[in-house]
């Protein structure tokens, strides 16, 4: 009996000194030339790493992984690849920058607790993120497309080749936003080095397709310039569980919980994540949220992206109805061509541009629908959603149609970040193209962007 208590108590002893040490020393990480991730990475939404969702790519980041890929038989040759991709890791905006500077002086500030990594942003941390540096893309940025661009040319060896780039028969599209043509020319350079080939190829900017949601005057009267479209978004920020998360950073920096609101935990768990995503530290902010925090802000930044961008209003997903035609018409034109002199005059289109543009067109496309809508009610029972943006668009996400020519006809194949996915309706991974179009084919048919975006004035 005495001897079990004494087990236990050592245990719970050795248990509480090991997390201690933990703690403490994840407090403090300049030392360490790893990188460490944080405990919370796996909660950044769209601030997240891709790695996060590949983590293969963390020993190596040129690999390529055919576990997570179906293909058709070997008897079935590729013919063409549209690759719509997000650009990289990139600066906070100026709006986000300013809350993340205020979040830091109220803690140099105010802050009493005497929490290690308090202490640390106090005398070691300094506020470096100015508001120039606004959503630019930063060298990480650069590395993710240059390295997705060497990847894809592994997975992709008999369409990315000299030949191809050499005569045009690779494109390259990309939105005006510096970040996105940043994104373009690092992934061009990629494409270079992998292949040992210096050519030219131009980048074309087209706005109308790749920021197709700024031109859609319904989507932004109704939804970007609409308070109330995002009023589950504003019902949660101000719910049960944010104003815990709220209380805990309130203990945590030992100051009064009126000082905290809902805008300044949303700048800390920023400056958690742009520090790892950017710097690839695991920084002192990420201390001051435990895991339920973090999914509560993981929850919130879902429940925007839901209601902005996807199934929360159907003009969200309608507003890419011109990228969603851009596609078809492209691949149609690959199987006319197959079917006439067999010479695909585009091998390879690569469009760079948001989360805003990938994510309407996955609604579009019926995919990570959830059967239940998240709500601002509803975070518990949300637990094992499937509609989550870390895991969707995080940086340099890419949704990757691929045709193959087949004995039997044409085939497709689609990918999100490197993994096979299966059209929701279809059973086939890599269904015959024609049953692609069977299932698509009321927005095939309609889905017209005039139409859908144009506002019908009483
Ligand atoms: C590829 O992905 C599978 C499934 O996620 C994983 O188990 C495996 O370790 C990965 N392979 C490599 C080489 O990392
Ligand atoms: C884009 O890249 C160029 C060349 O590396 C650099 O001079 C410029 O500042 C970059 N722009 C942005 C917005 O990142
Ligand atoms: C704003 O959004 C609400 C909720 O979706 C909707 O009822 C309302 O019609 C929208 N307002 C405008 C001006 O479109």
């Amino acid at each position: 009996m005495v001897k079990q208590v004494v087990t236990t108590i050592c245990f719970v002893l050795f248990h509480c000194i090991i997390s201690y040490w933990a703690f403490t020393s994840s407090c403090s990480i300049h030392s360490s030339t790893k990188i460490i991730i944080p405990a919370v990475a796996r909660y950044f939404g769209t601030k997240g790493r891709y790695e996060e969702v590949n983590a293969y790519l963390i020993d190596d980041i040129l690999a390529i992984n055919n576990s997570l890929v179906t293909l058709p038989s070997s008897k079935c040759s590729e013919i063409h690849l549209t690759a719509i991709i997000r650009h990289g890791t990139r600066y906070p905006t100026i709006k986000n920058i300013q809350k993340m500077r205020e979040f830091y002086d109220l803690v140099v500030r105010d802050a009493t607790g005497n929490l290690n990594c308090l202490s640390e942003i106090k005398s070691q941390w300094k506020m470096w993120y100015t508001d120039d540096m606004d959503g630019r893309l930063v060298d990480k940025g650069r590395e993710d497309h240059r390295h997705l661009a060497q990847r894809l040319i592994k997975w992709f060896p008999s369409l990315l080749t000299e030949e191809n780039v050499r005569h045009g028969r690779v494109k390259l599209i990309t939105s005006s936003k510096h970040r996105c043509v940043n994104s373009t020319i690092a992934f061009r350079e990629g494409l270079m080095e992998g292949l040992r080939i210096e050519a030219e190829l131009e980048l074309a900017v087209n706005d109308a397709l790749m920021r197709y949601f700024d031109q859609c005057e319904r989507f932004v009267k109704e939804v970007e310039n609409n308070k109330s479209a995002l009023q589950e978004v504003k019902s949660f920020n101000e719910g049960p569980e944010m104003k815990r998360v709220m209380e805990k950073m309130a203990d945590r920096l030992v100051v009064p919980f009126a000082s905290i609101t809902d805008d300044s935990v949303e700048a800390g768990f920023f400056l958690c994540a742009y520090e790892f995503a950017i710097q690839e530290l695991n920084p002192p902010w990420c201390q001051l949220f435990d895991e339920v925090d973090a999914q509560v802000m993981e929850y919130a930044g879902d429940l925007k992206q839901y209601w902005k961008r996807s199934y929360g209003h159907e003009i969200n997903s309608k507003s890419s109805c011109i990228l969603f035609h851009d596609l078809f018409h492209r691949l149609d034109q690959v199987v006319t061509q197959i079917n006439s002199d067999g010479i695909v005059s585009e091998a390879v289109t690569v469009q760079v541009g948001h989360a805003e543009t990938l994510l309407p067109l996955l609604t579009l496309l019926d995919l990570f629908k959830d059967d239940i809508p998240l709500s601002s009610t509803n975070f518990a029972t949300q637990h094992n959603r499937i509609f989550r943006s870390g895991k969707i668009v995080p940086y340099a996400a890419n949704l990757l149609v691929v045709l193959y020519k087949c004995p039997e006809g044409i085939r497709m194949g689609v990918r999100l970040n490197e993994k096979s996915l299966t059209l929701p309706g279809l059973t086939d991974p890599v269904p015959m193209y024609e049953d692609v179009k069977k299932r698509y084919r009321a927005l095939l048919e309609g889905c017209d962007q005039e139409t859908v975006c144009k506002i019908n004035n009483s």
